[in-house]
């Protein structure tokens, strides 16, 4: 089930019916202290001596909470947001995210949002807020009889000098942001079992209906091979479960002339053992996440006809199981892709790649302004970046750029590799046109984005290698362990630029 919280806006004096009242507190040069015009909001209430937070361990960091009990009707919450001068979106969204995580179970909260000094910045923040108490908010509970820790029922925003219609189209701008990352977020949780390619398929037509401008179409096995899709195939002939590939288009409304199309690839692996190159079991163990890039790009679609950018945007999602059954594709086989191109698989565990070069090649036909492909490609990605960061690869420095610019704006970092002349050879083969891995222990990221690349012709591309941060190890911030949609709410920010 998706997050419950309703966040709405309140009237400037509307603190009375919270159980729990926010307080954004900076850190000042004497210890923490509010920020103009918030304690104003709640009648009765002093600050609190900066020293005496001090000394309780509360420095007003972002992120930082402290629960006041002080004899109040309502329990005040202090939530840090670091120095005043250098609070942006991401402070604001760990705000929100602090104060939900801060409140108790089925409690109302009353968040205090300090005026902006910049034209359109309150609703900016209160947007934020919103962003980051929803996506801390939420829980994964399809599976537990009773829910195991319920969160805060409500948070309503206050802001001194800002109409409530104005905080209403920023809640209204992340709850549409959020509605996107929780779908994705709960495919990812989803067991496998319970999400196979149909299945996958299936949510993403459900999601999608009835977005303004959009329309969904689904391959099935029978269409995938008449349309020679051949990665994608081989990968899944080690399953019982038949492919899909889904294509979904949003075009938007009032677009005067020709808009930039934007054609989003993400790998959707369902289930990855490895196929005949089998994982060991602990490798196994979360690759039920292997589907984060197609959760994410049918995601950021709907985010996209939701909240109207200009950009014409397709999504393309090849999906399969990687297993090892009876037909599997094995070591040595070749693999004709649907541009003609051969692949020499050696490793049938870098079975992203192969699926991708389908989709990217569908992608470049359609001669599109750029192409972004989101995939959880490599644990050589977690090596060289971790759990936090994303790869970012890219034939275009103006793409690149934007793209790295982007994911600064969302909270989404993406950290720029190269895609590196000197190891094109990596991927020669001696019998095919290329091989589907690289030098063991070598640049094995890179190797593979140099293979995407061989399917985007001259179009204009960039591709995410998400494999350390769909996933979050422990929970912290607006991130419950499990699935992140890592990368969606950046794509958003890139397309909101249209
Ligand atoms: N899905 C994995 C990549 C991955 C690893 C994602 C760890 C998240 C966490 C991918 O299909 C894979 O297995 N890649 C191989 C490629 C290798 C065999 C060339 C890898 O990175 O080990
Ligand atoms: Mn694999
Ligand atoms: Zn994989």
């Amino acid at each position: 089930m998706p997050s419950t919280l309703i966040v709405e806006s309140g009237p400037a004096d509307g603190a009375g019916a919270a159980t729990t009242i926010c307080l954004p507190m900076a850190a000042g040069i004497d210890g923490p202290e509010p920020w103009p015009g918030t304690n104003d909001v709640v009648e009765s209430f002093e600050a609190p001596d900066p020293a005496l937070l001090a000394r309780r361990g509360f420095a007003a960091k972002v992120g930082d909470s402290l629960v006041l009990t002080s004899g109040q009707d309502a329990t005040v919450v202090l939530v840090g947001t670091g120095v005043r001068a250098s609070a942006d979106a991401e402070t604001w969204r760990r705000a929100g995210a602090a104060a939900v995580r801060a409140a108790g179970s089925g409690s109302s909260v009353a968040f205090v949002l300090p005026a902006a000094e910049e034209e359109g910045g309150t609703q900016r923040n209160a947007e934020a807020v919103a962003t980051g108490a929803l996506l801390a908010a939420y829980r994964f509970e399809e599976y537990q009889r009773t829910p195991k820790s319920p969160g805060p029922e409500r948070l309503v925003l206050l802001a001194p000098g800002e109409d409530e219609a104005s905080l209403d189209e920023g809640i209204g701008r992340a709850r549409a942001l959020c509605a996107a990352v929780v779908f994705a977020r709960d495919l990812v949780n989803r067991p496998p079992s319970d999400l196979n390619p149909r299945q996958l398929a299936d949510a993403a037509i459900e999601f999608l209906d009835g977005a303004p401008g959009v329309t969904v179409e689904v391959w099935d096995e029978e269409r995938i091979v008449a349309e020679r899709l051949g990665g994608l195939l081989g990968v899944a002939r080690g399953s019982v479960q038949p492919p899909r590939l889904v294509r979904a288009d949003y075009v938007p409304p009032d677009a005067s002339g020709e808009p930039a199309h934007i054609v989003l690839v993400g790998k959707g692996i369902t289930f990855d053992s490895g196929g005949l190159s089998l994982k060991t079991a602990e490798g196994m163990t979360t690759m039920k996440t292997d589907m984060s890039g197609a959760a994410i790009v049918l995601g950021a679609l709907g985010a996209a006809a939701a909240l109207g950018v200009g950009a014409r945007v397709t999504a393309i999602a090849p999906i399969t199981e990687n297993m090892p059954g009876d037909a599997a594709i094995k070591p040595g086989d070749v693999l004709i892709t649907r541009d003609g191109q051969s692949i020499e698989v050696l490793n049938t565990d870098a079975e992203g790649r192969l699926v991708l070069a389908d989709g990217l090649a569908l992608a470049a036909e359609m001669g599109p302004t750029a192409i972004i492909d989101v995939a959880t490609l490599t644990g050589a990605a977690v090596v060289a970046l971790g759990g936090s960061i994303g790869a970012l690869f890219s034939n275009d420095p103006e793409l690149r750029d934007a793209l790295e610019g982007a994911g600064a704006r969302a909270g989404e970092a993406l950290w720029p590799l190269p895609l590196a002349e000197a190891y094109r050879d990596h991927i020669d083969s001696d019998i095919a046109d290329m091989k589907n891995m690289g030098k063991p222990g070598q640049a094995g990221a890179i190797a593979a984005a140099l293979l995407l690349e061989r399917f985007v012709g001259e179009t204009r591309w960039a591709h995410l290698d998400i494999a350390g941060p769909a996933r979050a190890a422990e929970s912290g911030g607006y991130l419950p362990k499990g699935g992140t949609a890592f990368s969606l709410r950046a794509l958003l920010e890139y397309l909101d630029t249209f």
